[in-house]
């Protein structure tokens, strides 16, 4: 959870996080200090190291890292696939560290594998009815071919239904994997690389159905991928390296904040990339109105964007207002670039949410300007 106490970085900072409080919505999957290990004795090896996450419903998170690096074992722990050893995992409100009953589970969930295990005897149609019929055993026949055919047709298979995997193409049988891994309506997904065999346009179907599932069902969906074809279908970046989670960026809250920093005319030198870094290093913080942010005379420690709400620039003994400033304008440079103590007071007029700088990551940010004008200089010289 966010409060004003826990240190959020900024891309991850979720801005409907009080209003799913609200609600008391539950996220899909927690986790808490996870780890896993394979092996034995003398060859247990960890690979999975202190990992936490929370997912709520109707996210897309697409998990990306080195080959090694974990992210089949960690989607086959979510998948109730694996054992959860130590940690805590809780998918879909079932505490998976506390619970063998996972049958009902097991059905809410439909996996998307890169092996696809189809059955060469039965034909498209057949392998994807047997996993609605697995899954819903009580369902009519006719019911069951309706839905298994509508499903076929979403994934562009429609003309193949009566086709068996031999008759079919590589990008083919992908998209009958993926058809059987959703065609009982599952609210949670795992895929390993759903669309590695499928070229640009059934990708993009595949990609606008998961899209349509998360949007209009609230499925949570988990896609673990190097296909940067369909990277903008995520909600979330999650990047694993060595069995940890290295990053977990809400996408569009650091395009914002890239964005909002861009517009700042002390960074206008800085890169794309340099800014996405600096976003990473701001942490949000919460002030109720009324608040006093920072006060004049003091030393400044920090530099200051505004999220959300409204803050007064004041000074003087009587406090007179020189400005108000809203979402997207920024304070607090000043004193970090002149070394002077603050120059005015800073109040919240409404609740607000700020993305805070410490005064070192602000310095380098300077100077990592400073050297890029530097390297323009020489360019520029370089060609004379
Ligand atoms: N069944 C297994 N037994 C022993 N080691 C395994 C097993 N599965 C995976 N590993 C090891 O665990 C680590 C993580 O693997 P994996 O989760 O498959 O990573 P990724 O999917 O990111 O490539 C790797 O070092 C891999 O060799
Ligand atoms: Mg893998």
């Amino acid at each position: 959870m966010q409060d004003s106490k826990t240190q959020t970085s900024a891309v991850r900072f979720d801005p409907s996080w009080k209003q799913r409080l609200a609600e008391g919505q539950l996220p899909a999957i927690l986790a808490r200090n996870l780890q896993h290990y394979y092996g034995e004795g003398d060859l247990r090896k960890q690979v999975l190291y202190d990992n936490d996450l929370e997912i709520y419903p109707g996210e897309i998170i697409i998990m990306t890292g080195p080959s090694g690096s974990g992210k089949t074992t960690l989607l086959t722990l979510i998948g109730t696939l694996r054992t959860v050893q130590q940690g805590e995992l809780s998918v879909l409100g079932t505490p998976l560290h506390k619970t063998t009953a996972l049958r009902a589970l097991r059905r809410s969930i439909g996996f998307i594998f890169q092996a696809h295990n189809l059955f060469d005897s039965l034909t498209a149609l057949q392998n994807v009815r047997m996993a609605l019929e697995l899954a819903e055993p009580n369902g009519s026949h006719t019911q069951h071919n309706q839905r298994c055919r509508a499903m076929l047709e979403a994934v562009g298979l429609g003309h193949r239904t009566g086709h068996k995997p031999k008759q079919l193409s590589g990008g083919q049988k992908q998209r009958v994997a993926i058809a059987r891994g959703l065609v009982h309506k599952p609210r949670l997904v795992l895929a390993d690389e759903p669309t590695a065999a499928l070229d640009e346009q059934s990708g993009r179907t595949v990609v606008e159905l998961f899209k349509k599932m998360a949007k209009e069902e609230q499925v949570t969906i988990i896609i673990v991928t190097h296909d940067n074809r369909i990277l903008d279908v995520a909600d979330r970046i999650v990047n694993l390296v060595d069995g940890r989670i290295r990053s977990d960026v809400l996408v569009q809250e650091a395009a914002i904040v890239s964005q909002m920093l861009a517009r700042c005319p002390v960074f206008r030198h800085l890169t794309p990339r340099s800014l996405a870094e600096m976003a990473d290093h701001l942490i949000a913080e919460n002030f109720e109105s009324g608040t006093r942010i920072i006060r004049e005379g003091e030393a400044g420690d920090k530099f200051y964007l505004i999220r959300q709400g409204e803050v007064a620039i004041r000074r003087g003994p009587d406090d007179k207002t020189l400005a108000n400033l809203v979402e997207g304008n920024f304070f607090g440079e000043m004193a970090l670039i002149t070394g002077q103590p603050r120059n005015a007071s800073v109040d919240a007029l409404s609740d607000t949410v700020l993305y805070s700088l410490s005064q070192e990551r602000f310095q380098q940010a300077m100077s990592q300007q400073a050297s890029f004008e530097t390297e323009i200089r020489t360019s520029l010289f370089d060609r004379q």
